[in-house]
């Protein structure tokens, strides 16, 4: 049944003015931007197509803010006014040849800059002193907020003076977003449920709220920031110039004391500019605010006065949106997929709808904790997000629209795909069968993926079925197929069959860490198969490894040795190394000559010591009822280590030395004998042994060959390596004990920057990391 215009045209009004209230009075929206931004799109598209529908009141023709009651009003001396949005690129296109055409000429430069999701303030400066600061309200009147822009460290209660000491402006209206950093933002909610306060939908609604406080202690307690995007009214003392584009306005205001939304551009290319929404729109997870587009203006002031302004909006700037990363849907269904270790994962089976340029129409539920805390159910109306590459979740339902039969879902007791009964190990549900047809499938499926074994041509649905005909039972079942193994396989030709055992030639060579991390250990992803390997060289000693060896494993915690353990006692583990061997696949093993890899006694001390913050007490071997070393810290470790040099020393060292290494007296004494007995103790020299095995000496000198000229560092690769691809680039750092990660933060110490490297930049800049260009980066790794 479809509506009249006229009646769908007043129910969308209706719609949009109760948002505009939510927003922009009661700062709790209702629904998301996008449904909003879409709201209005359609109720335009009417009035355009049925002028006689079009109302001047419309919210088409306001802008959305009403001035709560409790401020004063304060009259904007030029208007607040809103942006036009552009969603797809083709709109943005037509932007930009639109403006080649009302400026008439060819060249028009454009600035393009980050459209932050805040909300927008006026600033007033009267002879470089801050007067006033307003919200935007209507456009016209807004609200008078200055006691709380009085509390903002980010607004300059006064314009910096530029280097002649030009008088400031007579009057000048400073507009920009107030906003939260998103870290801060996470961190305000918790504080807000420790008080029992109420907790904000998002970053913007937050600063909103903090914004329209009448006690501004309170505004001055949040973390709110401020970035200049424009300006308004400005009058200049007789004489005195100002800047005539929006990019030098950008420079001046930054001198002035402001900081301005970044990165920014400009050009005259519209190529540039879609790039760069594209290079803003990927690294958007990565910025420290929320951002919802950008923007792009025609740079030249009188230009823009040329090309005017349409109603509320100029007529001379955009907003490029990105997409939604979510939308609304039904879910039909909820199916469990089964993983390689057994994780029990509920999925939702959705409605089809598009999220972020994609149709979606599966959605993770993470486990049987999420779906029941946030009682979602089939046939509910929910909220999906997609950012990114990420895989989309169900991230919320919406209860008012439940349909009445809707019952609160119940997790299957057993493994739908073996009728198993399940496991709770207290953080996911598994199924414990290690033979279950989908365990299996899972397992082939990781084997063959690129970062394990890398067998091309062996896609999800060929290892499948060559699961599912019980062609390949285990990972090494693959490497014995033959050509006619796979000509029964439906839908391969001979061709396809060659190509398919070149592969598995091909990748009868491999390396250590790919057999351990493509045989899918539980808590053992690629860069810690790559520790494993390069730790014990072997499959065999990662077999034999006593559980105190992993402590030594840096970033290695006692979940991944338990795993480790139990692939090998509880899962057969070494009857797939050596199916592996046996059917061909070669790998090289390392040995280590005694004393290759020199570490700090004291190290070796205080990781014995710690064994019982990094195992459960239960598995640590007990000497006289006590944990081994109890009361050596780090300074009695490094005591001792200088003594006496080496653990043969140490060994050979009687008691009353020791205690005099340790400074002497009751303590030394006691602490002395527990030394001894850990050296006396079978165990623990067993564990020795062991490690000595690997080539570890512990000595005075600290860590030289074995720790890899990258050990520990961490880098983020970021823009275009044209050098080297960024899998090469990952490996080489990786071979010499360094990590690769995708984002920024304190730990991280070197960027490599490519080309168009985009805002991780910044934030290298911000967390201080080291930035190389492609030709340093190679440099530290022919140094290394
Ligand atoms: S320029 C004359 N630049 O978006 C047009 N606005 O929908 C003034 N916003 O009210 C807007 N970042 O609150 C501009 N870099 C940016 C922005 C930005 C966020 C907000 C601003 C404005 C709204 C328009």
């Amino acid at each position: 049944m479809s509506e009249s215009p006229a009646a769908r045209v007043r129910e969308l009004r209706a719609q949009v003015e109760r948002a505009n209230v939510r927003y922009y009075q009661e700062d709790s929206p209702e629904i998301s931007d996008a449904e909003y931004d879409a709201l209005v799109r359609e109720l335009r598209e009417l009035e355009a197509q049925h002028p006689e529908l079009a109302k001047p009141d419309s919210p088409t023709r306001k802008v959305g803010g009403k001035r709560a009651e409790k401020f004063q009003p304060f009259k904007h001396p030029s208007p607040m006014r809103s942006l036009a949005n552009a969603f797809a690129e083709s709109d943005a296109r037509r932007f930009f040849v639109r403006m080649r055409e009302l400026a008439q000429t060819r060249s028009v430069q454009f600035s393009a800059e980050p459209k932050l999701d805040g909300v927008a303030l006026n600033l007033l400066y009267v002879n470089g002193i801050l007067q006033a600061a307003a919200t935007r309200g209507d456009g016209e009147t807004g609200e008078d907020v200055s006691n709380n822009a009085a509390v903002i460290p980010a607004i300059p209660q006064k314009l910096k003076p530029d280097s002649h000491s030009h008088p400031p402006p007579a009057k000048l209206e400073v507009r920009g977003e107030v906003v939260i950093a998103t870290a801060h933002f996470a961190e305000l909610n918790r504080k807000q449920a420790e008080i029992g306060a109420k907790i904000f939908a998002n970053p913007r609604n937050a600063a909103a709220g903090a914004l329209r406080q009448l006690d501004s202690q309170i505004t001055a307690s949040r973390p709110l920031s401020f970035f200049a995007y424009g300006i308004g009214v400005v009058e200049m003392p007789p004489g005195a110039t100002f800047p005539r584009s929006h990019s030098a306005v950008c420079e001046w205001l930054q001198e002035r004391g402001f900081a301005l939304p970044e990165p920014r551009t400009v050009s005259v290319n519209e190529d540039d500019m879609l790039a760069y929404f594209e290079n803003v729109r990927n690294n958007r997870a990565d910025m420290p605010y929320e951002l919802d587009g950008v923007v792009y203006k025609v740079d030249d002031f009188s230009l823009q006065e040329k090309i005017g302004y349409v109603s509320r909006e100029p007529r001379f700037a955009v907003a490029h949106k990105f997409p939604s990363e979510t939308a609304v849907t039904r879910i039909e269904g909820i199916d469990i997929q089964v993983g390689r270790t057994g994780a029990m994962t509920p999925v939702a089976r959705l409605a089809p709808v598009g999220v972020g340029g994609v149709i979606v129409s599966n959605a993770t539920l993470h486990n049987r904790g999420y779906i029941a805390e946030k009682d979602i159910r089939v046939g509910d109306y929910v909220v999906v997000r997609r950012a990114g590459d990420v895989i989309p979740r169900v991230e919320s339902a919406d209860f008012s629209r439940r349909p009445e039969n809707a019952r609160p879902y119940a997790f299957p007791p057993n493994c739908p795909f073996c009728g198993t009964k399940s496991e709770d190990d207290g953080e996911l549900i598994r199924c414990p069968n290690a033979e279950c047809p989908a365990r299996l499938r899972a397992r082939l499926r990781h084997f063959v993926s690129r970062p394990a074994m890398d067998l091309e041509g062996f896609g999800a649905v060929l290892v499948e079925r060559l699961a599912d005909s019980g062609k390949a039972r285990r990972p090494a079942d693959l490497f014995r197929l033959t050509r006619d193994d796979l000509l029964d396989m439906e839908k391969i030709a001979d061709l396809s069959a060659d190509n398919l055992l070149r592969a598995l030639e091909a990748g009868r060579r491999t390396e250590l860490a790919r057999v351990i991390f493509g045989l899918g250990i539980r808590d053992v992803g690629e860069s810690t198969a790559r520790d494993l390997a390069n730790f014990f060289g072997s499959h065999q000693r990662m077999r034999d490894a006593p559980l105190e060896s992993f402590a030594f494993i840096r970033d290695i915690g006692r979940e991944t040795a338990a795993s480790v353990r139990h692939f090998f006692h509880a899962e057969n583990g070494d009857a797939d190394f050596a199916a592996l061997r046996d059917a061909g696949v070669v790998w090289e093993e390392r040995t280590f000559a005694r004393g290759s890899r020199t570490r700090g006694l004291a190290e070796f001390l205080l990781t014995m010591a710690n064994l019982k913050t990094t195992f459960p007490e239960s598995e640590i071997r007990m000497i006289g009822g006590e944990t081994p070393l109890r009361g050596v810290g780090k300074i009695a470790a490094q005591k001792l280590e200088r003594c006496f040099g080496n653990l043969n020393a140490l060994r050979s060292a009687s008691a009353e030395e020791i205690s005099a290494a340790l400074g002497g007296g009751q303590g030394g004494v006691e602490v002395a004998n527990r030394v001894r007995g850990f050296l006396a103790d079978s165990h623990y020299a067993g564990v020795a042994d062991f490690l000595a095995d690997l080539g570890f000496a512990w000595t005075k000198e600290k860590a030289r060959e074995d720790a890899g000229g990258l050990s520990g560092k961490v880098f983020v690769l970021t823009g275009t390596l044209s050098a080297m691809p960024r899998a090469e680039a990952k490996k080489k750092i990786e071979a010499l004990g360094g990590k690769v990660t995708g984002s920024v933060s304190a730990r991280t110490n070197y960027v490599v920057a490519g080309e168009n490297p985009g805002s991780k930049l910044d934030a290298a800049k911000l967390h201080g990391a080291r930035i190389l260009d492609e030709s340093a980066f190679a440099e530290l790794l022919a140094q290394k």
